[in-house]
């Protein structure tokens, strides 16, 4: 059996082996190891070529070339399959790591979202009349003008429409300016029987919008109607108000004023709560604030509703919660609570 170092082609055969090993450390990426395996094991690579020269040497060297070209070409494979493995490897380790996760990190803060101040004001005040017996009645916002002015004792062309500047969708229908037309939908409702309750809701003016005036508000509207309703209930409900509201040391007065749905009407204050009615700039100096606009039940408007003013009567009041609010937080200018200003609105709740 001759030895391996007597037959070229076996020795080229190793030196191909070394090579193409050596050459496969080098290689990076798959496209070059795809090279690489054309190069040394393709149909015309590096060991075909020396195969080729089989028949030029001794028919007894033959099988000994045959047998070290598939040692070396095994080797190869595998060689290259291994290299494959630790390309792909490294890939994903790269990968990963530049998707690395830190699965200890806190997660980021749900942001809850609250009610909007007005709306927390609303259920505040609902909350205090309902302790006192009043049920919410729920009217609407688009109404007609015969409710919203005139069976409320506001004709047509009567100069008492300058208190309310109005948003007309037609000759005939408008965006309610007040809650006080659901007074007449809750008569309306509740005929014949006694009648106790708030309607809380958004009104809508034809103003310019300013740091005190804006187009859209809410009012609570307040309702009792029985018999022998008097105003000193009135009063007893709203100094109850107050104090539940503002604190138990709050005063209230009544000041005369006019409505043309209620008589006698009153506006009502209530001693300032910054200065406990000494003076200051909240206040003006007068001690007082006003907080809502309040009478007894007008006896036409009484009879609009249903009921028969010589056997009933009853109270009625009008309050505007951002109004509210703003005297209790110092907050001195409305468009805050229609501009969604999330750093304005953030601050409640
Ligand atoms: N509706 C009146 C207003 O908007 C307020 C009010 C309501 C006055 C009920 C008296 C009675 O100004």
């Amino acid at each position: 059996m001759p030895v391996s170092d007597q037959n070229p082609l076996v020795d080229q055969l190793r030196e191909v082996h070394t090579e193409a090993l050596e050459r496969l450390g080098q290689v990076s990426d798959l496209t070059a190891l795809d090279g690489w395996r054309v190069h040394y094991l393709g149909r015309k690579g590096a060991l075909t070529q020396v195969i080729r020269g089989i028949g030029t040497l001794p028919t007894a060297q033959r099988p000994e070339v045959g047998q070290v070209s598939n040692e070396v070409k095994s080797a190869l494979e595998e060689a290259f399959e291994a290299q494959v493995g630790a390309i792909k490897q490294a890939k994903l380790a790269k990968t990963l790591s530049r998707e690395r996760v830190d699965v200890t990190l806190p997660g980021y803060p749900v942001s809850l979202g609250r009610l909007h101040p007005s709306t927390q004001t609303l259920r505040e005040i609902t909350a205090i009349f309902g302790e006192m017996g009043f049920q919410v009645f729920d009217s609407r916002e688009v109404e007609s003008d015969y409710y919203n002015f005139e069976l409320l004792n506001i004709p047509p062309y009567h100069p008492a429409r300058d208190m309310w500047d109005t948003f007309y969708i037609n000759e005939r229908v408008v965006l309610r300016t007040h809650t006080s037309p659901g007074q007449i939908r809750a008569m309306q409702a509740f005929h014949p029987d006694p009648i106790r309750v708030i309607l809380p809701g958004m009104c809508y003016r034809y103003e310019a919008i300013t740091a005190r005036s804006e187009i859209m508000f809410h009012q609570v509207e307040g309702l009792a109607v029985g018999e022998n309703i008097t105003m000193a209930d009135l009063k007893g409900v709203l100094v109850n108000f107050a104090r539940r509201m503002y604190g138990a040391e709050r005063q209230v007065r009544f000041r005369c004023s006019h409505f043309p749905f209620t008589e006698p009407s009153v506006e009502v204050d209530m001693d300032c709560i910054v200065c406990n009615g000494d003076g200051c700039p909240l206040c003006k100096q007068t001690g007082w604030l006003e907080i809502l606009g309040a009478g007894m039940v007008h006896p036409a408007v009484l009879r609009n509703g249903g009921y028969d003013p010589e056997r009933f009567n009853g109270f009625a009041f009008g309050m505007g919660p951002e109004r509210i609010m703003m005297q209790k937080y110092g907050i001195d200018d409305i468009r805050y609570f229609f501009s969604n200003d999330l750093r304005f609105l953030e601050q409640f709740g």
